[in-house]
């Protein structure tokens, strides 16, 4: 078989894990061919292509990012653009494609398969809001990176006396915020599932001041206050229709500073919790994941996604991966609460 491979949506460390698993077991092993598509769903859309043997995947186990390039290419919000695709495959007698992505790229690829295309996704988002999977990939790094920089945030708030506020990624799934401040010992984790008491928040970092001990708070970029509009901290639509967000950090800073006289500071982590080398577990997983891809292709088995269930991994329909948002749970939060304050 003739197979393309490509990375959609936000990058995320283990890509390129998955992508070496893809072309190592697919060529090693299976025999097939395979042609890397650029920048997400743009390069079957507009036929940019790279090559994708084996010596193009060596060294690159490591290596956050992706050597095919992302972009959020949709293109069911282009004139022609399913069809553009569908055509460009048959041009260049691609059998199958290898999509990896997040909820908008295997939304793609569910629509596409409808239309006929043979697809297998693999699940990737540092989000980890994929119902479908216990765990994606870029998950592990990212918690790792956002608990390291609250560890670090820790001295620096004591030797200051100062409220430390640590914005990290999430709009609509706290999980990143939820693992990194159970990790690095938050004084208060803030998600976009439970909008906030911002009195209650200014009470935790104010009973943190009293034990001589300085706060920091954790918020999730799409974490709200009761009563609060997400869409105030809009800041524009990307082509999924998703808002981007921010300024919560430096809202609450502001609040924090104002309602209880302490000093509060904002550190927003953005884009370096997506970038870099992935941990051990991110690695694994990707692997696992690549792999069991390119068997599901080897074998004909189209309209599926793989997933992690437990320490299994196993195949289940694409459509089902992308329906539901996997969002934190209030008994998740609870455990995480034992430790305000
Ligand atoms: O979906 C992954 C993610 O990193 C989100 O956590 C974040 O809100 C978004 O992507 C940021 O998107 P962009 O890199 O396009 O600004």
């Amino acid at each position: 078989m003739r197979i393309g491979v490509l990375t959609g949506g936000g990058d995320c460390p283990g890509l390129n894990a998955v992508i070496r698993a893809v072309v190592r077991k697919g060529a090693g092993v299976h025999g097939h061919e395979f042609v890397g598509f650029r920048d997400g769903w743009r390069g079957p859309l507009e036929n940019l292509t790279r090559p994708l043997g084996i010596p193009d995947v060596r060294g690159i186990l490591p290596r956050g990012g992706t050597i095919l390039g992302s972009s959020r290419t949709n293109p069911f919000k282009i004139d022609g653009g399913p069809a553009q695709i569908t055509e460009n495959l048959h041009r260049l007698g691609i059998d199958a494609l290898v999509a990896i992505g997040g909820e908008d790229t295997l939304g793609v690829a569910t629509k596409l398969h409808e239309l006929g295309v043979n697809v297998v996704g693999v699940p990737k988002t540092i989000d980890n809001d994929l119902n479908a999977t216990d765990y994606t990939f870029g998950f592990d790094t990212a918690v790792n990176i956002a608990m390291e920089a609250i560890d670090r945030l820790h001295t620096t708030a004591e030797s200051h006396h100062r409220a430390l506020i640590v914005e990290v990624m999430g709009r609509h799934a706290g999980w990143i915020a939820l693992h990194a401040g159970m990790a690095g010992g938050a004084n208060v984790i803030l998600i976009p599932e439970i909008p906030f008491s911002i009195e209650r928040v200014c009470a935790y970092v104010e009973s943190r001041f009293q034990a001589h001990y300085a706060p920091i708070v954790v918020v999730a970029e799409g974490a709200m206050p009761e009563g609060g509009d997400i869409s105030s901290l809009e800041k524009g639509l990307d082509a999924f229709g998703h808002m981007r967000l921010g300024g919560i950090g430096e809202w609450l800073a502001n609040e924090i500073e104002q309602r209880t006289g302490k000093e509060a500071r904002t550190t927003v982590l953005g884009h370096i919790q997506r970038g870099g080398t992935p941990t051990a577990f991110d690695r694994v997983l990707a692997t696992r994941f690549g792999v069991a891809a390119i068997d599901a292709v080897h074998g004909g088995d189209f309209g599926v996604m793989v997933a992690l269930r437990g320490t299994d991994i196993v195949r289940v329909p694409l459509a089902e991966g992308t329906t539901e948002l996997k969002t934190v749970d209030p008994t998740r939060y609870a455990e995480a609460e034992v430790f305000f304050g």
